[in-house]
């Protein structure tokens, strides 16, 4: 199995090309998306995955991103689905977030409460990112994850383009990143909050089933996934090195 490579440096150069207006640099998108795949299959045996907290602040957003990616890809071989979806699906969690880099770094690290004003600027990142991704000729499936992923299964979220009148539906793979974010932005230690540990984020999360959450996709998650988890501040780039 080729070392797996999940490290903050390829994602922040990958954000910062596209928010500068270049192509998306497919082929290191396209090893960030096998690596965390290969971290599933290489943590196959031990039935735990080990996630990384962000060791500095500023690369919270970006160590948020790589664990999102693995336990996307995680919950896409959960669901059946096969590896190179399975990648596809990573690759589009690598990106999601990309719209956050036009947000200023205060808010994006500020501790403590936002402001309404700050959660409107957070609440563009979406479209954004939609509108880069697109200019930046990204896979079709990145560009719905990126606008698509703070879509509620009942309807609410954002962004919200008449989703009732449209009966718009997020795609499955938004769905499933949804969840994965939304599980290690709690677990996490972050600017915003001290993490929590994986049982009791899956109990607040089991609150939303239904609502915030697809419930079907819910409980795949909370049964087979976030059991596994083990919270642990060890780096994925440790972890990249023992699985190479
Ligand atoms: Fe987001
Ligand atoms: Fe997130």
């Amino acid at each position: 199995m080729p070392a797996p490579m999940l490290s903050v440096e390829p994602l922040v150069r990958l954000w910062k090309g596209i928010v500068a207006g270049e192509r998306l640099d497919e082929r290191t998108l396209a090893d960030m998306a096998r690596s965390a795949a290969d971290i599933l299959e290489a943590q196959a045996s031990s039935e735990s995955i080990t996630l990384s907290q962000a060791p500095k602040v500023e690369d919270y957003p970006f160590v948020h991103t790589l664990n999102v990616a693995v336990l996307s890809a995680d919950l896409a071989k959960a669901i059946g689905w096969d590896r190179a979806r399975q990648e596809e699906v990573a690759a589009a969690a690598l990106l999601m977030d990309v719209g956050k880099l036009l947000l200023p770094q205060e808010i994006l690290t500020k501790s403590g409460r936002l402001s309404d004003l700050e959660f409107e600027a957070i609440r563009e990142h979406p479209a954004d990112g939609a509108r880069l991704l697109l200019a930046a000729r990204a896979p079709d499936l990145a560009v719905a994850v990126a606008y698509e992923h703070h879509m509620r299964h009942d309807g609410g979220g954002y962004p919200d383009p008449g989703r009732a009148s449209l009966d718009w539906k997020p795609a499955m793979a938004s769905a499933l990143c949804q969840i994965a974010d939304c599980f290690d932005a709690l677990r996490m230690h972050s600017p915003y909050h001290t993490g929590k540990d994986g049982v009791r984020v899956a109990s607040v999360m089991r609150v939303e089933t239904g609502r915030r959450f697809d419930p079907v996709l819910l409980d795949i998650f909370l049964d087979r996934i976030s059991p596994k988890i083990a919270a642990t501040r060890a780096s994925l780039a440790a972890l990249a090195a023992a699985a190479g």
